[in-house]
């Protein structure tokens, strides 16, 4: 089980006009990395795009899926640092529009709207990348029945499927740890997991590590 289509499109698919008020001029929804307080928050995105794209180790003979691929600005960043072809699969009926409409080179950069549970890719991937979609897999009551594990290992065995023997995975997520917290912090958590995620839920670092056993390693 995944957040359903309507709950996707109840975080995602407000309006494009709406995330264009308050994200990078490219549309990254997702922490960025700083090697330097200086630096814009463009110029951060572009950086945690490349540190993405050199751990799945790709290149300019290589493909890629971008499983959870938003707005599409990954796959436009690594259209521009070189690829063979990039997919994307994002479950936002907004998003994908927006995706279709960049403009980039039909033949190198391609994307659907899928639910990665059902997808059958058209290839296998030199390698993948998917930057904070794992917090869609598992919903706060599937964690608390103890399901979070399986669900994940689900994932990351299905992945291990559509790519090439030795591929790497470029992966980022939030993790959620177990610290004590404020009546203020709870409800504010509350209104994130009820009204902006619903069905979400941050996964936690030691669910992850067993997870992607035994298909990937760390
Ligand atoms: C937090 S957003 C991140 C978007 C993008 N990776 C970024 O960094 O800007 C999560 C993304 O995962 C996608 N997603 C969630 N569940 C999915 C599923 N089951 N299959 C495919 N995409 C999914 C959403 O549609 C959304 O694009």
């Amino acid at each position: 089980m995944t957040s359903t289509q309507a709950e996707i499109d109840q975080s995602y698919s407000v309006s494009n006009e709406f995330f264009q008020l308050w994200l990078d001029e490219n549309m990254h929804y997702t922490s960025a990395a700083w090697d330097d307080p200086s630096w814009t928050l463009e110029q951060a995105q572009e950086h945690k795009a490349r540190i993405l794209y050199d751990f799945a180790e790709l290149g300019e003979d290589k493909t890629v899926l971008d499983i959870g691929c938003g707005w599409g600005s990954a796959i436009d960043c690594m259209v521009r640092f070189g690829i063979k072809e990039a997919h994307g699969i994002t479950l936002s009926t907004e998003q994908l529009r927006f995706c279709e409409e960049r403009g980039l080179p039909a033949d190198r950069a391609k994307f659907w709207l899928q639910d990665y549970a059902l997808f059958n890719p058209p290839q296998k991937y030199d390698g993948l990348v998917s930057i904070e979609m794992i917090d869609h897999l598992c919903s706060p009551a599937q964690a608390r029945q103890g399901l979070a594990v399986g669900l994940y290992r689900d994932y990351f065995n299905k992945l291990a499927e559509w790519v090439e023997p030795g591929a790497a995975f470029g992966f980022q997520a939030i993790l959620r740890n177990r610290v004590p917290r404020a009546r203020k912090d709870l409800e504010d958590l509350a209104f994130t997991a009820d009204i902006i995620f619903p069905g979400g839920l941050n996964p936690r670092i030691e669910e992850l590590v067993v997870a992607i056993s035994p298909k990937w390693e760390l």
